[in-house]
């Protein structure tokens, strides 16, 4: 388990936080209580994601690590896998990869399919730490992922670690607003 402590170049500046692995499946209402407080889901949405995390994590190369505090509490977490090209999220995003010319991103890519930490615990370095920590292990050569195409501290996040635009204004059915594929070569870029 990876102590993010000030020493570390990524660390959380919180040497109260610690980033490790996490039992995604056994915590999944844990961690779907943060990203609720942290991205904003309703009850109704809660129970979907549920299902789509179980499911993820039936993929024997899916990760998690966790942010804990000195109690226990879980205050951040991260989790993905190596992209299929016959998952749901590759084929939505796979037409408007092609369109930019970058759809080989969608080969050989860790995706980083959520990245959440608690309101009361966000700026003190713990999201750079978890999503740095994770694609440190994944032994692939880049990263891709969507967040919400707009100014957002996670769009500002993703781009001070190397992620750039794939594409844009992507539609997701059911999906409300349209976000920006972003990817990344591995490892992921320090803070200079
Ligand atoms: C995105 C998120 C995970 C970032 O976690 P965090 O722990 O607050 O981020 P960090 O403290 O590690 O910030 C690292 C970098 O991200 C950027 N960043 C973080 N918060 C920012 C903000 N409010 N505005 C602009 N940039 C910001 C900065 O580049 C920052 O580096 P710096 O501190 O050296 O300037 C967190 O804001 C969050 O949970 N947001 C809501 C959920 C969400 O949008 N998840 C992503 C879905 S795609």
């Amino acid at each position: 388990m990876a102590a993010a402590t000030p020493t570390s170049p990524w660390g959380s500046g919180t040497p109260d936080i610690v980033v490790g692995p996490l039992d995604l499946a056994a915590r999944v209402d844990e961690a779907l209580a943060v990203q609720a407080l942290a991205f904003g889901l309703g009850q109704d949405e809660i129970d979907v994601r549920r299902h789509i995390v179980l499911r993820h994590l039936d993929h024997p190369q899916a990760r998690a690590l966790g942010a804990t505090a000195a109690d226990g509490r879980l205050v951040g977490f991260v989790y993905g896998l190596p992209n299929d090209r016959a998952h749901w999220w590759s084929t939505v995003v796979e037409p408007y990869l092609r369109a930019t010319g970058s759809d080989d991103w969608l080969d050989g890519s860790f995706v980083i399919t959520e990245l959440h930490v608690h309101p009361d615990f966000q700026q003190r370095g713990i999201g750079r730490s978890l999503i740095t920590t994770i694609t440190d292990a994944v032994g692939l050569p880049r990263s891709i992922l969507s967040a919400i195409d707009t100014e957002s501290p996670a769009r500002g996040l993703y781009r001070a670690l190397g992620y750039r635009d794939l594409a844009r204004q992507v539609l997701f059915p059911s999906a409300p607003k349209p976000y920006a594929v972003m990817g990344a070569a591995l490892p992921l870029r320090r803070p200079v």
